[in-house]
């Protein structure tokens, strides 16, 4: 008899995003003549650099031809995307990250998930709240979350953002061995310093734990005195494994490609106390398990840090910051408080009532759909996500209607 993986089951609801879209389907079903103005999951909605499709393209028709033809390339990603993320995503930086300690991928949302793979099953587990659910649930898979009671996992420590922390976790009260943090954050949109970075490297090197950082939205940073990676702060190395993804830097999200950095001094430690360098173990699952991101997809990423790619991207980038200033700036003027939209595409909004009325709100009233926060976690209660992906004009209609609506 074959058994399910009964942590399954412990799984809370469907995934935010499909509730959100049966609530929009039900809505559209019944005013087919409204026009609905999507500020809700993520996506982004302009196209790809030029200089990234002039790259594909040239790619594609290499694959043409039997001389350059490419088949199965590097498990790890080709040396020319390894070489140009390693100079200008960290040694620009004065962060000390080689070619050699990228792995490429289809997508941070996969690395992200599959990441505690290679920890022990009964690993502490710290996770935000709010949070991008995806660390959580597949925590809960693999079997670590303790039991469902009075809104949370029994066993999983929580790492509140609220107001009164800036949104910036404070350190766990009981020993951790596994943290995730994300900054700038989904779905708060706030940023850490480095001094706030500096305690949790500090405290994991303190109790040998690794932080998994997830930099996904780290292309929306405009502020100078930022870190933009965990490596700008010292000991990091040791202690902490980075996500990124070309996704919301470059519009990659029907694209798919990522990166995830496993420095070679990053240790966790076997059953005896010996330590084990986790880049062999993240090697050894990436190149059992996954066969590569295409070579057209590689070049486009690669074009990315080309001069036309960066200059194109700082436009792209800089497109989706307006709206996230104009909406942050509308919902100040209504009365609301507001974290994120200065350095993040997302604006967390204290609804001053509870997150799903006021997500109704918003759709029967002004038909614009957000997400509400409360599908992030316990300390989302309250509060909205609008995200900024979308068109000026978009966004400058939604938010007349959301004016009138509230
Ligand atoms: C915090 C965070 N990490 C990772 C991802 C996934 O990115 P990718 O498209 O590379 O899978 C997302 C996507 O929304 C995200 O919000």
């Amino acid at each position: 008899m074959i058994n399910i993986n009964e942590n399954y089951n412990k799984l809370q609801a469907s995934y935010l995003f499909s509730d959100i879209s049966k609530k929009v389907a039900a809505f559209e079903a019944a005013n087919p003549d409204r026009d609905i103005i999507k500020l809700g999951i993520g996506d982004v909605t302009r196209a790809l650099p030029a200089a990234c499709i002039e790259a594909m393209h040239k790619a594609v028709d290499e694959m043409a031809s039997d001389g350059d033809f490419r088949g199965y390339g590097p498990e790890q990603g080709y040396d020319f995307l390894r070489n140009a993320i390693a100079t200008n995503d960290f040694q620009s930086r004065g962060a000390d990250i080689s070619a050699d300690e990228i792995f490429v991928s289809d997508g941070s949302k996969c690395d992200c998930g599959n990441i505690q793979e290679i920890f022990a099953t009964d690993a502490k587990v710290a996770i935000p709240d709010p949070v991008y659910p995806v660390y959580t649930d597949t925590n809960v898979m693999a079997g670590r979350s303790g039991t469902w009671k009075d809104g949370r996992y029994q066993g999983m420590p929580y790492l509140d953002s609220t107001a009164a922390n800036n949104y910036v976790p404070a350190l766990p009260e009981e020993p951790v061995d596994l943290i995730y943090l994300c900054f700038p954050n989904n779905p708060t949109g706030a940023t850490a310093t480095k001094a706030q970075l500096k305690t949790w490297v500090d405290y994991a090197k303190e109790n040998k734990a690794l932080i998994l950082f997830d930099a996904a939205y780290v292309a929306f940073i405009r502020d100078e005195d930022l870190p933009q990676s965990i490596y700008e702060i010292e000991g990091a190395r040791e202690v902490a494994i980075e996500f990124r993804s070309f996704s919301k830097t470059a519009g990659f999200t029907g694209t798919r490609c990522a990166y995830t950095v496993v420095p070679k001094a990053c240790m966790a430690y076997d059953s005896e106390g010996n330590a084990q360098p986790v880049h062999a173990l993240w090697n050894r699952r990436h190149c059992t398990k996954f066969n590569g991101v295409s070579y057209p997809v590689q070049r486009a990423a690669e074009a990315v840090y080309s001069p036309e790619g960066k200059a194109q991207v700082k436009e792209l980038t800089d497109y989706y910051l307006e709206n996230a200033t104009l909406i942050r700036e509308k919902m100040i003027s209504l009365g609301y408080q507001i974290a994120g939209g200065e350095n993040s595409p997302y604006i967390w909004i204290n609804t001053g009532g509870d997150s799903w009325e006021f997500f109704d709100k918003l759709l029967n009233e002004a038909s614009v759909v957000t997400t509400p926060g409360s599908g992030f976690g316990a300390c989302g209660q309250g509060y909205i996500r609008i995200s900024a992906f979308n068109s000026h004009k978009n966004v400058k209609e939604a938010l007349t209607r959301i004016e009138k609506a509230l």
